[in-house]
C-alpha cells in the first residue's frame, strides 16, 4: 500500500472539541513488527476518545505530535500482515481495539496490534463487533474478582447491584452481563429509555431525573452490594453512602475528579466498610476474544444509537459529545 491515500478524519493539532476535526487524506500506514494494517469496515466511538485529546495535548511534550486520528474500536478485514505476525492472514475478517494515544479508527485503514486483534464469526457484523471493546471490555471488567465479583455462570451468592447510565455504551452491556450472574439489578436511565433498560434484563428501572432517581434509590428499598457509576456525573459520596449495604462497593468508570481522590483516601484512613473503586480499562485481547465468544453464545447483544458514514464522522463526533446516546455510535467506512 505504500505511497497510498487513504480518507480520514483528523484532529489538526491544537483543535479540540466539534470543530477541531477535518476530513484528510493521509497516507495509508505501513504495519510493523507484530502489527496488522486492516481495512476499517466500521468504528464505534467512546467518551474516552475525546477525552484523550485533551490529555494529549498536555502531554505534548512527551508524545508524538503527529495530528490524532482518533477513535480506538474498529471492525475490519485484515489486508496486511507485519513481521512476526502468527496469527492473522490477508482476508481475515477481524475486531480489534486500538492504542488510547495512537488512535486510528476514524479512517478507511488503520493498523492494529496483533494481540489486540480478535477473528470475527461472519454473523457479528462489523457495526456490532465495532462496538463490542471499550464498552464490552469496560462492563466485562466491572464484574471481575477484583471488582463486583459476580460470576456470569449464574454461581456464588445473590449480589443486589446498581447500574447508572445503564442506557449508554457500557451501561447496556453491563446490565446484560449483570444478569448473567446471581444478581437483582436496578438501573438509571432517562424515561425514554426506561423500557429498553427492562428489556435488557434491569429488575427495576428508575428515571435519573425523578428524585427517587437523582437519589439512586431503588423502587424496592434494596441496599446495594455493587454500584456500577456509568454516569457521566460526579455524585457525591453522600448520594452513595446510604443505599450501600454493610460492605457496599461503587466501582466507578467515572472517577476522575479530586473529590473521588478525597474520598478514598479518607476511606482508607478510617478503614471504612463501604469503598470507592475506581477502575480504569487496560484493554485486553483475550477479554475481547471472550466478549465475542459471549455474542456467539446469545448472552450479549449491542443496540445502536446511530451509524454514519465517514464522511459525515462529525455528525457522529457531535453526537457523542452530547452524551446522550442509547447504546452505541457508529461509523461505518
Ligand atoms: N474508566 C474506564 O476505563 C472507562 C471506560 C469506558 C468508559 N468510561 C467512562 O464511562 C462513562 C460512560 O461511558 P459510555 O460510553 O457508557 O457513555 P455514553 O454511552 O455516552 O452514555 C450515555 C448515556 O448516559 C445516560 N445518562 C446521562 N446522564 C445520566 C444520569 N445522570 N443518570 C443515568 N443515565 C445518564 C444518557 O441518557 P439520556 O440520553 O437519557 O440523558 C445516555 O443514554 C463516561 O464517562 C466514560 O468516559 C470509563
Amino acid at each position: 500500500m505504500a505511497g497510498k491515500l487513504m480518507r480520514a478524519l483528523q484532529y489538526h493539532s491544537n483543535g479540540g472539541g466539534r470543530v477541531g476535526l477535518e476530513h484528510v487524506e493521509v497516507p495509508i500506514p505501513d504495519p510493523g513488527k507484530g502489527q496488522v494494517l486492516l481495512k476499517v469496515e466500521a468504528t464505534s466511538l467512546n467518551p474516552v476518545d475525546a477525552n484523550t485529546h485533551k490529555l494529549k495535548l498536555l502531554l505534548r511534550p512527551f508524545l508524538s505530535r503527529n495530528p490524532l486520528i482518533p477513535a480506538t474500536d474498529v471492525a475490519g478485514e485484515v489486508v496486511e500482515v507485519g513481521p512476526n505476525v502468527r496469527n492473522f492472514k490477508a482476508g481475515d475478517k477481524v475486531v480489534a481495539v486500538l492504542g488510547f494515544f495512537t488512535g486510528g479508527g476514524l479512517a478507511e485503514y488503520c493498523i492494529a496490534e496483533e494481540n489486540s486483534t480478535v477473528l470475527r464469526p461472519p454473523q457479528l457484523s462489523p457495526a456490532e463487533a465495532a462496538s463490542l471493546p471499550v464498552a464490552g471490555l469496560t462492563a466485562l471488567l466491572t464484574l471481575t474478582d477484583k471488582f463486583a465479583g459476580v460470576k456470569l455462570d449464574g454461581d456464588g451468592p445473590k449480589k443486589n447491584i446498581l447500574i447508572t447510565a445503564a442506557s449508554g455504551g457500557v451501561g447496556h452491556y453491563a446490565v446484560q452481563l449483570a444478569k448473567l450472574g446471581n444478581t437483582h439489578v436496578t438501573a438509571t436511565c432517562g424515561a425514554r429509555n426506561l423500557e429498553f433498560v427492562k428489556s435488557l434484563g434491569a429488575d427495576e428501572v428508575v428515571d435519573y431525573k425523578t428524585p427517587e432517581g437523582a437519589a439512586l434509590k431503588s423502587p424496592s428499598g434494596k441496599k446495594y452490594d455493587v454500584v456500577i457509576q456509568c454516569a457521566r456525573v460526579a455524585f457525591p459520596w453522600s448520594v452513595f453512602e446510604p443505599n450501600l449495604s454493610q460492605n457496599g462497593k461503587v466501582i466507578d468508570i467515572t472517577a476522575g475528579n479530586i473529590r473521588a481522590v478525597w474520598t478514598i483516601l479518607v476511606q482508607k484512613v478510617t478503614f471504612s466498610k463501604k469503598k470507592l473503586v475506581p477502575l480504569l480499562l487496560v484493554p485486553k485481547g483475550e477479554d475481547l476474544k471472550r466478549l465475542v465468544e459471549l455474542w456467539k453464545e446469545g448472552k450479549i447483544k449491542t443496540t445502536l444509537d446511530s451509524v454514519h458514514p465517514l464522511s459525515k464522522g462529525e455528525i457522529a463526533w457531535s453526537k457523542l459529545l452530547d452524551g446522550h446516546a442509547t447504546g452505541k455510535i457508529v461509523v461505518e467506512q
